[in-house]
């Protein structure tokens, strides 16, 4: 292991220059590797897919001058937030706001008929004044920050969303990161008319939790919402193995085959 924590990079600055050509641990590396060393290695490769994604997705948004707030729905330990925030700092959105959906108490009580052990009710909680510390240390854009308390089968009601829609608040760039069916279905609901040509979502947790499968979780929520939608949905950019993001466009059944 090196002290500086660059062997935990998927992509190694240090590459080498012949074979192996990248900087793979050897058996003496990981002689000491345990569960602990493989949950923060995942973690920080995780990160850095999610980072890149922001990156990517506000340059897209900037270049392609979608103009409208940021929609977050799993906000816990505001890691995605965060780069949310920065991004939209470097490309100039002064007038963006930035909504953090949350129950603030973890994740609902629901069917467990995923494989996610850690999943549990109460799981994943982080109180809205944890997340304030967090925003306010982070220091962009606190003042356009608003949080939105509650589980979204209570909290997504048709008075918030005419709010939203009589203050014309379009969606730029909604993260669908609630782990759960059962937390998704209300939140692709409550989007819907929200969203404008161009929109972004990124959902993670597309394939997580249910072996892969379009017939459950988040993947099943997204498929349901995407037959009854008014927009059609452009597949967009893969984050790692578990998420994707889609462009919202109006359009004929079918137009996007063959991309
Ligand atoms: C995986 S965490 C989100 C991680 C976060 N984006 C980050 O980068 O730190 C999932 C979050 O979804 C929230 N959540 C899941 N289902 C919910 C529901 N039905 N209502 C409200 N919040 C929910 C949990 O409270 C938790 O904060």
């Amino acid at each position: 292991m090196s002290d500086d924590g660059a062997d935990k990079l998927p992509f190694d600055p240090r590459r080498t220059m012949d074979e192996p050509w990248v900087n793979l641990a050897t058996g003496q590396d990981l002689k000491d590797w345990t569960h602990a060393d493989e949950v923060s290695y995942n973690q920080g490769n995780r990160q850095i897919e999610k980072h890149l994604f922001f990156v990517r997705c506000f340059d897209f948004i900037k270049d392609n001058r979608i103009v409208g707030d940021y929609h977050e729905f799993g906000c816990h330990r505001v890691r995605t937030f965060r780069m949310a925030l920065t991004e939209a700092r470097r490309h100039g959105m002064d007038d963006m706001k930035f909504f953090a959906f949350d129950s603030f108490e973890g994740l609902p009580d629901h069917s467990a008929d995923h494989n996610v052990e850690i999943w549990k009710q109460g799981a994943l909680s982080t109180s809205v004044e944890r997340f304030r510390e967090l925003t306010n240390a982070h220091g962009i854009y606190t003042d356009r920050i608003e949080t939105i308390k509650g589980f979204y089968s209570d909290s997504l009601t048709g008075a918030l969303q005419r709010k939203f829609l009589d203050e014309e608040n379009k969606i730029a760039l909604v993260n669908v990161d609630c782990d759960l069916y059962e937390s998704a279905v209300p939140v692709f609901r409550f989007i819907e008319p929200l969203l404008q040509e161009g929109a972004v979502i990124y959902i993670d947790d597309l394939f997580a939790g249910y072996k892969g499968s379009p017939e459950k979780g988040v993947a099943k929520a997204f498929r349901e919402f995407r037959a009854r939608s008014r927009f059609r949905f452009q597949r967009h950019l893969d984050i790692g193995w578990w998420g994707r993001s889609y462009i919202a466009y109006i359009g004929e059944e079918g137009s996007a085959e063959g991309l």
